[in-house]
């Protein structure tokens, strides 16, 4: 059987999306009036001082981290191919009296005016969704400013492959190097609200990309690798124990254009 074009993959995803967004929230209206930030402290600390620069996040969901960027004066843009997720991020974004552009658009084939961003962010189970990393590194660092940061912040492709069966009892239930999903053979893998719904009965398709070819992408596309850090979080591998911090859940890459227009 042929491979679909990568359009027909986003076609179908967005309506995989879109069968589980009206029933995704996010964080409540009240966690960011209270001061809650939807940016982790290294994330924060990776981004810098965000006043007054453009930033872009990629597959942003309901919007919870674009709206802390907006929170901390950044001029921000929200691009997402599931029309309810947007439609939840506008309606909080109006309620914080807070001013983003919330965009429907695939981040494969975005317009030529989404360009200009000092920061173009990505996390927490966006990047599965990219079918074809170089293309997607190449875009993004066409929309970069001079000086400009990618921040890529997302589960560890080691944790998408593994299982735990037990106290200190791991198993391998995916490819590191296939890079195409078969679906998800760990539940806890898939969409958190795939657990309450159910699994929606359309075709989709996501992808683990392996830190190298993450890397690889990211140095293909002219950028330089400003850090790399991998870190341990015990509760996502719930049962496993103690052990779970030895090995990494989730990872925080920063690239930047090294200046190639300065
Ligand atoms: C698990 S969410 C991750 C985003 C967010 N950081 C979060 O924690 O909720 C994945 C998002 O990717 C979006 N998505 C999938 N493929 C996309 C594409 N080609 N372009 C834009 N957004 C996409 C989905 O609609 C969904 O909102």
């Amino acid at each position: 059987m042929s491979e679909p074009p990568v359009s027909e993959v986003v076609r179908q995803n967005s309506e995989y999306w879109e069968r589980l967004a009206p029933h995704r929230h996010g964080e409540p209206v009240e966690f960011f009036l209270g001061g809650g930030s939807a940016l982790t402290d290294d994330e924060l600390a990776a981004v810098g001082d965000v006043r007054g620069r453009r930033v872009l996040q990629l597959a942003c969901s309901v919007g919870d981290e674009a709206l802390t960027f907006a929170q901390l004066g950044a001029d921000v843009t929200a691009v997402d191919i599931a029309p309810s997720h947007l439609a939840t991020g506008r309606a909080k974004a109006e309620a914080l009296g807070l001013e983003l552009t919330f965009v429907l658009q695939d981040m494969m084939t975005l317009d030529s005016e989404i360009t200009g961003f000092d920061v173009i962010y990505i996390s927490w189970g966006g990047l599965c969704w990219v079918p074809t990393l170089t293309e997607w590194t190449r875009s993004v660092a066409g929309r970069l400013n001079p000086g400009g940061v990618l921040v890529i912040s997302e589960h560890h492709p080691l944790w998408e492959i593994l299982t735990v069966r037990g106290a200190n009892e791991l198993s391998v239930s995916g490819d590191y190097f296939g890079v195409d999903r078969d679906g998800y053979a760990d539940p806890l893998k898939a969409p958190e609200i795939t657990r309450t719904l159910g699994t929606p009965d359309v075709p989709h398709r996501s992808f683990v990309w392996s830190l190298s070819s993450i890397v690889t992408a990211v140095l293909t596309a002219g950028l330089t690798v400003r850090s790399l850090q991998e870190f341990p979080v015990q509760e996502m591998y719930p049962g496993l124990g103690e052990q779970a911090m030895s090995i990494p859940a989730t990872y925080l890459l920063t690239a930047s254009d090294g200046g190639r227009h300065a």
